[in-house]
């Protein structure tokens, strides 16, 4: 292990986190939390489970024997591990995914901290009120259902979700509308129109994404100066999408505040303290750069 992975007290106290995932090695939460827990002085440590699915109820039970206190959750086990636990939060109900386990004594309760980790750093780094806003999200995958859920919870005026494969759009919508916000499905030849009349324009699909980063959902001239260009990708950190954006006088929001903020209340669930966000994502920056 490297200086900036360990923590300096490993002792017989030391409670254990990690995150489970199928492929794992890639993963920078290791990192991240292991500078979160060092920056707050908390006797944990961090580290990747590679499970394949078949082991999956074996390590679910792993936890509950070796009170690993908090788990995060990642492709491909975000569904199947719901069916493994003692309970369910509604938001992760909702959203029909979990991305973090809290283990209160053997009870496991599963999360979804993606989506309001969204929200909070879309908030903190870029659009601070999100009431009566308009909202434009491209794509309506698992990504998308997250964020829309929590974004409903904001008080936008309208969320519309537009989609390559229209159906996709229409069953998201149609499955989480029943609130106060107007919740539209469209397909993506609106697109230009949409981002024209939208105060926020949300990239949820892999468009854009290393190592196809000439590539953007949309043209950036069809956005509204002043509006706000959010992409869920952080390689790179700044897409085309943003950076065309950008030159038309929009605000940015880039992907790594969302596992950035998924993390913090992941940590906050686990710890009941605050996340110390700014070394968590000077910890990230850092291992991307090298
Ligand atoms: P995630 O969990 O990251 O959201 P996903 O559930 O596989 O991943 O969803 C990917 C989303 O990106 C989908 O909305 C997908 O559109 P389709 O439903 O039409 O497949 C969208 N997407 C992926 N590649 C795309 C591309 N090249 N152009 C447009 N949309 C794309």
């Amino acid at each position: 292990m490297t200086g900036e992975t360990t923590n300096e007290r490993i002792d017989s106290h030391t409670v254990l986190y990690g995150v489970v995932g199928d492929p794992i090695r890639h993963s920078k939460s290791p990192i991240m939390m292991n500078r979160a827990f060092r920056e707050t002085g908390i006797n944990g440590v961090y580290t990747a489970f590679h499970v394949t699915p078949e082991s999956l109820g074996d390590f679910v039970r792993g936890i509950r024997a070796m009170g690993i206190r908090g788990v995060n959750v990642t492709i491909p086990h975000k569904l199947q591990i719901m069916d493994l636990l003692d309970e369910i939060d509604a938001g992760a109900s909702a959203i029909g995914a979990v991305n973090t386990i809290v283990n209160n004594n053997g009870h496991l309760v599963g999360y979804n901290t993606d989506g309001i980790g969204y929200v909070r750093s879309l908030k903190e780094e870029a659009a601070p009120d999100l009431s009566g806003k308009r909202i434009v999200v491209i794509g309506a995958g698992g990504a998308a259902r997250g964020i829309t859920y929590a974004l409903l919870q904001e008080n936008p005026s309208e969320i519309t979700i537009t989609n390559r494969t229209i159906t996709k759009a229409e069953e998201l919508a149609s499955s989480l509308e029943g609130g106060a916000v107007k919740l539209n499905a469209a397909a993506s030849d609106r697109l230009k129109d949409l981002c024209e009349g939208a105060d926020i324009v949300i990239n949820t699909t892999s468009v854009g994404m290393f190592p196809n980063i000439g590539e953007s959902p949309i043209r950036g001239e069809w956005m509204k100066s002043g509006a706000v260009a959010s992409d869920l990708i952080y390689n790179p950190l700044k897409t085309t999408f943003l950076q065309e954006a950008e030159a038309r006088g929009c605000k940015t929001h880039g992907g790594l505040g969302m596992f950035i903020y998924q993390g913090a209340y992941a940590f906050e669930y686990w710890t009941g303290q605050s996340a110390p966000v700014v070394a968590m994502r000077d910890s990230v920056l850092v291992s991307l750069q090298v």
